[in-house]
């Protein structure tokens, strides 16, 4: 156990674990005004340190253009920490974190600022240690990545002393089709290695996603009913309640399937649909993942199979919402999808006959985020049909958020009845069950990005994999034209999608 970790008072003393603190290094964030900078990348850099798992020389440099100094920009961070953090302020641990701040203003193509910006990696590497280790964060749009990567390239930032690493770290939308994503991998390959890009889909830094792999392969229990032998179907569920809010910009024209089903439900799916990788190391599991991708088809009918809508005007939370046709800075004839489904077919000898619904919203009844393995009927039921009349499907539901936990639905007798049957649930709450609070997914990301452990970013094949999946359904939606169908906000989206599981004689859920 490294000193940090001793001193660190939010370490419980009898915590066995092995803590995995990161070495000397430090991070170069562009995009430092945005949204992801503010609200995700900064608070979990500070509550890495605030749990002690950064070295203690750590620095981190904003790159924007604005006419900042170093104190300017360290009072941007101090704003989005105590706004966003998941851990209590502690001013000792952000003065030592701040001194490691250093701002370089300047635009993308501008030679001048990226030399300074090398000087300044130069200066902290003296100064603070960083021993040539840096990550550069590009949390801007995908439209820049080229610009910033060829300037990194450049001005030398990229390869260093085979002693020290580099990396750079990239988030969604990593294209917009394969096309497009195969153009991105070429650009950043120009200048990183393959295993120095690492490609944020932050579902992956969940717990709970994480513990579909503890689910699954730690316990003898559910793997012997986890195939077509006994599973009727799989539904993938990610419904948000809030709108657009200001991110018309890359949003619109964006939409659903491209925005979340595309990475982070087809990451989902990956995960519970894959076999048993021989480890979790990144190979591995990643060649499971990829496996699994590739076997899966969409029907022949995309019209019976696929469903999408826009949310209108409704009610979200007690308050009247406009629709997204009116939502600030959309264009008012957009036929961007807000909501999402689509059917999914594993061919392999496991998944075979199984469908998978995967289905995401924005403007729904509620934020839930969820996988349900859905079971078939038991062969043979002895009861009378009154009896059962209230038994549906056996059900295990993987509740990634924000409930985070696990349900197992079965039926029980009825108290009091001769014998009637009725659905109940038995529950795993993280909350119940674990005393450590959760880490938010960026804190678990980043530091695997400053300990070079790539497992839990998804490699850029599984990215064009998902690309196949999804260019043939949106190309489909693009030559049907016409606007998705509208539903109304605080609902459970539209109706063609509940009509495209009752064609199959089943039902979403409502979480
Ligand atoms: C992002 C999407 O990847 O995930 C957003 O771009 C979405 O549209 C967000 O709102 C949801 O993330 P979470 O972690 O709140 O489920």
């Amino acid at each position: 156990m490294s000193p940090a970790d001793w001193t660190n008072p939010l370490r419980d003393p009898r915590d066995r674990r092995l803590p995995r603190i990161a070495g000397p290094c430090g991070m170069v964030l562009f995009g430092v005004t945005g949204d992801l900078s503010r609200k995700k990348v900064m608070p979990a850099i500070y509550d890495l340190a605030n749990r002690g798992l950064l070295p203690p020389g750590f620095s981190l440099v904003g790159f924007a253009r604005r006419d900042w100094a170093n104190q300017d920009f360290a009072a941007i961070v101090h704003d989005s920490v105590k706004q966003y953090a998941r851990t209590e302020f502690r001013e000792e641990v952000w003065s030592q974190l701040a001194e490691g701040f250093r701002f370089v203003p300047g635009d993308f193509d501008d030679d001048i600022a990226f030399a300074n910006l090398a000087r300044t990696l130069d200066e902290l590497d003296v100064v603070r240690g960083t021993g040539g280790n840096h990550a550069f964060y590009l949390a801007i749009p995908p439209g820049f990545f080229g610009m910033v990567v060829d300037q990194l390239k450049e001005h030398d930032m990229v390869d260093k002393s085979p002693n020290a690493w580099r990396r750079v770290v990239i988030e969604k939308p990593f294209g917009h089709d394969l096309q497009s994503a195969k153009e991105l991998q070429a650009t950043l390959s120009e200048a990183f290695p393959s295993e120095s890009i690492f490609r944020i889909d932050h579902y992956l830094g969940k717990e709970t996603v994480q513990n579909i792999l503890a689910m699954r392969f730690a316990n003898e229990m559910f793997e012997p009913l986890w195939n077509s032998n006994y599973v009727d179907h799989v539904q993938i569920t990610m419904a948000e309640d809030i709108g657009i809010g200001g991110r018309a910009g890359y949003y619109d024209g964006i939409g659903a399937a491209r925005d979340v089903i595309q990475n982070h439900l087809l990451q989902l799916l990956a995960l519970v649909a894959m076999e048993e990788p021989i480890s979790f190391d990144s190979r591995n599991l990643r060649a499971e993942k990829l496996k699994v991708l590739k076997t899966i088809s969409l029907p022949r009918r995309l019209d019976l199979s696929t469903a999408r809508g826009q949310y209108a005007e409704g009610w979200s939370g007690g308050v009247k919402v406009p629709g997204y046709l009116h939502e600030e800075a959309i264009k008012p004839r957009s036929t961007t999808e807000t909501f999402a489904a689509v059917k999914l077919h594993i061919d392999n000898r496991r998944w075979a006959g199984v469908p998978f619904y995967l289905r995401a919203g924005k403007r729904l009844a509620r934020r839930v985020t969820e996988v349900a393995i859905v079971f078939k009927p038991a062969p043979h039921q002895p009861f009378t049909a009154q009896a059962t009349e209230e038994l549906t499907h056996n059900a295990l539901v993987i509740r990634v958020q924000p409930d985070e936990g696990t349900t197992l639905r079965f039926g029980a007798k009825v108290p009091g009845t001769a014998l009637e049957i009725r659905d109940v649930n038995m529950d795993f709450a993280y909350g119940g069950s674990f005393v450590e609070a959760s880490p938010e997914a960026y804190e678990r990301l980043i530091l695997d990005v400053l300990l070079g452990d790539p497992p839990l970013f998804p490699h850029h094949e599984e990215v064009e994999e998902s690309w196949r999946i999804l260019d043939p359904i949106i190309d489909y939606w693009e030559r049907k034209g016409g606007r998705p169908e509208q539903y109304p906000s605080g609902g459970w989206g539209p109706g063609s999608a509940t009509a495209m599981l009752e064609r199959d004689g089943r039902l979403w859920r409502r979480p």
